[in-house]
């Protein structure tokens, strides 16, 4: 009998599974999708092209892409009956609550087998990835008190979501940032949502069940939730003067500088540097670059007070602290900023559901018990 292991908290340093899916090398900043660095990926590639390699293993030629593309954009429209759920909401309903719901909902609408399963297949995947970012931009216009704008199948997912939110022609600057956003987001091998997911498909619940558990992983600020936090850090700073201040106060609080920080990564995540870059591009095509200039020199002044404070910790920023300025330069609210992380995320949690059930095993780690032992029953009355 093999002897247990005792994993150290939050599993830090466990290899739980294998993937071909990513791979996040902490120590000198590199994440690659499938063998190709970020950094060749960020500038050139499309989000439906990095699709097509998180799912097939390959970059798809123009015809491969180009079937990918019309498939991601027929499956593009919700169920009326998952808008006419959102409209019964209450219009304060976190968009987080709403998309896990959405999610979760979206299974009523598909076939399933004799004992309620709906298949996990490529198909499945496809409608997940297509709908995520209709359910973020319908919930942003029925909180409003508007309609939801249909989808337009010519538009690649970028573009089209931001003609949802809008109904109106996207902006090319904004366009591209997204498109670059969306693929800086697509997977990060076993992050917490992901590898929450492939337990959940690790039971042989279907993709449907394990993405809701992903969605609901995402939300905490530890996590998905962290730069709707980065962005009410700035709100609440206000002014580069007073950057220095709060680093420091809030460190005294013995809370955290969001955005700043990674379990794997003791340099700077390699996807800030492409966030940061958006950020400014938007702001300049905006005309304000209030937000990106306050996020750099918090980011400077984070990193010298954490190296002073914490010497023995490799605190930098990581892929949220950017997202920050840059969502909001789009003009999306800060409360959707963790959806549009799963619009993103989706990609990787769907083909992590079907790469977990190509060798299955169920996830079942110990425990190590430390609770009372040899209780005896006393009934209620002499308790
Ligand atoms: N600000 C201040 N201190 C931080 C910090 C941050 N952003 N991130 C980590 N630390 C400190 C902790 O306080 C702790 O110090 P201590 O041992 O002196 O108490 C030490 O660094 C290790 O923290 P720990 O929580 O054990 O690291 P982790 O690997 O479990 O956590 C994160 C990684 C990402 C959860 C953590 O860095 C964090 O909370 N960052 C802010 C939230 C965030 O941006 N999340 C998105 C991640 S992509």
């Amino acid at each position: 009998m093999s002897q247990a292991l005792f994993a150290p908290a939050g599993l830090e340093g466990v290899v739980v599974g294998p993937t071909r899916l990513s791979n996040v090398e902490g120590k000198i900043g590199r994440l690659t999708y499938y063998g190709y660095d970020i950094h060749d990926l960020a500038p050139n590639a499309h989000f439906e092209e990095v699709v097509y390699l998180l799912h097939f293993g390959e970059l798809p030629t123009r015809s491969q892409l180009d079937g990918l593309r019309a498939k991601l954009a027929e499956h593009r429209d919700l169920p009326p009956a998952v808008v006419a759920m959102m409209k019964s909401l209450p219009k304060d309903s976190w968009p987080m609550d709403v998309l896990r719901t959405s999610i979760s909902m979206l299974s009523q609408f598909e076939p399933h087998n004799h004992d309620g399963a709906h298949t996990s297949d490529e198909d499945a995947a496809t409608k997940l990835i297509a709908k995520t970012p209709t359910i973020v931009a319908a919930w942003d216009r029925v909180r409003r008190g508007l309609e939801p704008v249909p989808p337009r199948a010519e538009y690649d997912a970028a573009a089209n979501f931001l003609w949802m939110r809008t109904g109106e022609e996207p902006h090319g600057v904004a366009v591209k940032a997204l498109d670059m956003y969306l693929v800086l987001h697509c997977d990060h091998s076993f992050n917490a949502s992901t590898f929450a997911a492939r337990c959940t498909a690790s039971t042989r619940a279907d993709i449907y069940a394990a993405v809701t558990t992903a969605v609901a992983t995402l939300e905490g600020n530890l996590h998905g939730g962290a730069p709707s936090e980065v962005m009410h850090m700035l709100e609440g700073i206000g002014t580069k003067d007073k950057v220095e201040p709060y680093v420091r106060e809030i460190l005294r609080r013995g809370e955290r500088v969001m955005g700043i920080g990674h379990r794997e990564y003791k340099v700077r995540d390699p996807r800030a540097q492409h966030l940061e870059a958006q950020a400014k591009a938007l702001g300049i095509a905006n005309g304000d670059t209030h937000w990106y200039d306050l996020a750099v020199t918090l980011e400077q002044t984070a990193v010298r007070v954490l190296q002073e404070e914490k010497p023995d910790r490799s605190l930098y920023a990581n892929v949220d602290f950017y997202s920050a300025p840059m969502l909001s330069s789009l003009g999306i609210p800060s409360d959707e900023f963790t959806c549009m992380f799963a619009c993103g995320r989706m990609v990787g949690w769907t083909a992590h559901v079907l790469e977990q059930l190509a060798h299955n095993r169920i996830f079942r780690p110990q425990a190590e018990y430390t609770g009372p032992t040899d209780q005896r029953w006393v009934p209620i009355d002499l308790r």
